[in-house]
């Protein structure tokens, strides 16, 4: 299964909003339709919005009077994952050349993430094992970084999935990801898909769990990873940190090299997208919090690279902790 993909005038994509209850494939046929997909987190994850993103600019090729235009609103749909905003720069190089040049380029995009995915899984597999000197790790993780937030095969959760391919895979811990629960929501229904054993937590759990030795490493994804090192991720990733350098565990960053800005010195210059506040009053439309609460709703944050041991790319084994930079 295609998390996204181009259906010959059109993106399909996995409305990630429905799961787990339901796995619907929706077609969209206009660059608002795509930017609205993004926005309400139907297509999310940071490898997915950059081939969102590159294919977003075939659709305002063959639809759009001012494909420029339309690409410059597709690419500040979601400002935190960097990815979006080069898929869309990369798709665009190619708008003087026409619609088939552009998706030429998209549909590069898109094979290349699946290559990388793969490339992670088995360089990220390797790396877990020997950090931790065990050959049947147990991993934490956080939001959702498997296929779904890719192509067909994710990043942190794709290392997790070659380990347990590889029979390695002692056991894996999600956190359920508040608000809107993609670990609890898409990460478990991955994982069961997977056949791979899993549990799932409350977010402040995570560190105490940490603290009390029930897994062997952390491994997360990232939305930008700045040029010090420095990585922004769904929001509960420093907390993990913390957590982890405290109890001596290994913090793997797990990222395709499209997510790494060079442009960006360090992460106190990424832009976190602060999200709907009704996310965090109640739960599916089910108000919790009492009228007039007011509400911070960062939905990144950024976790220091001194925090950092290692990221883990399709190209490289980066070590922030040994003062290595991307
Ligand atoms: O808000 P989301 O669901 O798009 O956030 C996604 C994450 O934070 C992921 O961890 C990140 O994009 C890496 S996905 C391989």
């Amino acid at each position: 299964m295609r998390t996204i993909d181009w259906a010959g005038d059109a993106v399909e994509l996995v409305d990630q909003t429905l799961l787990p209850g339901e796995c619907a494939v929706i077609r969209v046929g206009t660059v608002d339709g795509l930017i609205d997909a993004i926005r309400r987190l139907a297509v999310r994850g940071a490898p997915a919005l950059g081939v969102a993103g590159a294919l977003g600019v075939a659709l305002a090729a063959a639809t759009e009077p001012d494909p420029a235009a339309a690409a410059a609103r597709l690419r500040a749909a979601r400002p935190t994952a960097v990815n979006l905003a080069w898929g869309v720069d990369e798709a665009l190089k190619h708008l003087d050349e026409g619609f088939e040049a552009v998706l030429g380029r998209a549909l590069e995009i898109r094979d290349a993430d699946i290559a990388a995915c793969h490339a992670m899984g088995e360089r990220g597999a390797d790396l877990v094992c020997e950090l931790t000197g065990r050959d049947r790790p147990r991993i934490m993780t956080v939001c959702n970084t498997g296929g779904l937030a890719a192509v067909e095969r994710g990043t942190a959760l794709g290392v997790v999935q070659t380990l347990h391919e590889r029979g390695r895979l002692a056991g894996a811990i999600a956190l359920e990801t508040r608000p809107l629960l993609q670990g609890a929501r898409l990460t478990a229904w991955e994982l069961g898909r997977m056949g791979a054993p899993y549990r799932l937590i409350v977010d402040s759990a995570g560190p105490f769990l940490l603290a009390r030795g029930e897994a062997d490493a952390v491994l997360i994804g990232a939305d930008r990873i700045a040029a010090n090192g420095d990585t922004a991720n769904k929001i509960g990733s420093y907390a993990l940190a913390l957590g982890a350098r405290r109890a001596g565990v290994p913090f793997v960053v797990v990222a395709p090299e499209s997510t790494v800005d060079l442009a960006t010195p360090s992460g106190d210059l990424v832009e976190i997208e602060d999200r709907d506040p009704e996310e965090v009053l109640g739960v599916r439309g089910v108000r919790l919090a009492p009228e007039g609460a007011a509400v911070l709703n960062p939905a990144f944050d950024v976790t220091p690279r001194d925090l950092i041991t290692a990221i883990v790319t399709e190209r490289r084994v980066i070590r922030p902790d040994r003062g290595e930079t991307p």
